[in-house]
């Protein structure tokens, strides 16, 4: 009697709490998303007796996730092409929102109880994750974190590519490929936001380029239907686009290089299309027209960069989301569990905004506005 009383018990306890190697410390367990195998979807699984992280450093708040969102990274991720950088969390997500349950000693302008959404290096994908408060935005009254967890990755790198990068001005031409995607919906809303900007659209659907159209894009080209490069010239009156905000690659160089107008700027931040420019005379066209390429990536940017750029966009574009100029587009919602299917219709390129799960039905029950 006594017996089976001892092992089920140490059964619960075990199931509940988790001893470190190193020391004595008891550290309570959470739900997260873990890779059995780099591959497929179907090597998503939830782990229930995760460790709930430790604060990584006394400038780190431990944030409890109410939602997190999907990013393209993660797909790579999980295949094995795309190593989270040294220091973050091995637990795929790049996004989240939520509150927060404790601060290190060295934490700025939050406290515990904070609604905020955050940008991550990685571990958005489980209930709890320790993110440094560099990273961190309060999230405006009136924004549900359903809203909140859809904006930190796409706005950032969309802010990022527009206004740190390729530096646009008023009355510039640009042309958006993947409009329909989480950063290209957010990139048109920023654009269009400047004076006199013209978006020339390109998407793999008439779903996603009404979209783009109904967040301002001007021209709107079915890339799988005819040539971009043709409606651009048409489009510019000869001249071609300032700035290209390109996330293809490889596939696309051609037509970029015929579409891109003297002194452009050629802004290249993903590789969806391949890595390889084929064109035998890609300098030599790339010198005739004086193009500017430059590139960009974020995840594995400096405390401080991301500290600027969240700075920089909060003072942008808070208020915007609170007047409802911008709007974070949401794709659909699912919950941790739906994480493999969420994959798969990423990865089938269905989804026009960002894909949602769900992690918190008690803080996303009493949302307080
Ligand atoms: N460098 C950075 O800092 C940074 C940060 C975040 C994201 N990114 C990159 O930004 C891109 C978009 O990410 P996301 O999370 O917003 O993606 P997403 O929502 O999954 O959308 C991606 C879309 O791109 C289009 N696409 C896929 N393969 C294509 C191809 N070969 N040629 C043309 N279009 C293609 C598809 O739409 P269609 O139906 O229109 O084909 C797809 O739905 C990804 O490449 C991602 O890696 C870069």
């Amino acid at each position: 009697m006594l017996k089976t009383f001892l092992q089920l018990y140490g059964t619960l306890v075990v199931r509940n709490l988790a001893y470190s190697t190193s020391t004595t410390a008891i550290t309570a367990h959470m739900r997260a998303v873990r890779i059995k195998y780099f591959g497929d979807p179907s090597q998503l699984y939830i782990e229930d007796q995760e460790p709930i992280p430790q604060l990584a450093s006394n400038h780190d708040v431990l944030l409890r996730v109410a939602a997190t969102a999907l990013n393209r990274a993660d797909t790579l991720q999980r295949k094995g092409g795309y190593n989270p950088p040294k220091g973050a969390s091995d637990i795929l997500g790049l996004e989240a929102s939520g509150v927060i349950e404790k601060i290190g000693s060295n934490v700025q302008g939050f406290k515990e109880g904070d609604r905020v959404m955050a940008l991550l290096a990685g571990g958005g994908y489980a209930e709890y994750v320790s993110v440094p408060y560099q990273q961190l935005i309060h999230i405006p009254k009136g924004m549900d974190y359903i809203s909140a967890a859809a904006i930190p990755e796409v706005w950032l790198t969309a802010f990022q590519l527009i206004h740190k990068v390729s530096a646009i001005q008023p009355n510039e031409r640009v042309l958006v490929h993947a409009a329909g995607s989480g950063v290209g919906t957010a990139a048109i809303q920023l654009i269009k936001g400047l004076p006199g900007t013209q978006v020339i659209a390109t998407a793999g659907s008439a779903a996603k380029l009404e979209k783009a159209k109904s967040l301002g894009a001007d021209v709107l080209v079915n890339y799988k239907e005819e040539k971009f490069s043709e409606r651009v010239m048409d489009a510019t009156n000869k001249q071609g686009v300032d700035i290209i905000l390109d996330p293809v690659g490889g596939s696309n160089v051609d037509q970029n290089l015929a579409s891109i107008a003297m002194d452009g700027r050629w802004v290249l931040y993903g590789l969806m299309g391949g890595p390889k420019a084929s064109n035998d005379k890609f300098l030599a066209l790339m010198l005739r027209k004086r193009v500017q390429l430059l590139s960009s990536t974020l995840r594995a940017r400096s405390l401080d960069y991301k500290k600027s750029l969240v700075d920089s966009f909060e003072n942008h574009a808070l208020d915007k989301f609170v007047s409802g100029e911008y709007k974070p587009i949401i794709d659909s919602i699912t919950t941790l569990d739906g994480v493999a299917d969420a994959h798969r219709r990423m990865e089938a390129n269905l989804n026009s905004g960002k894909i949602i799960m769900k992690v918190s039905k008690s803080l996303l029950a009493k949302d307080e506005l």
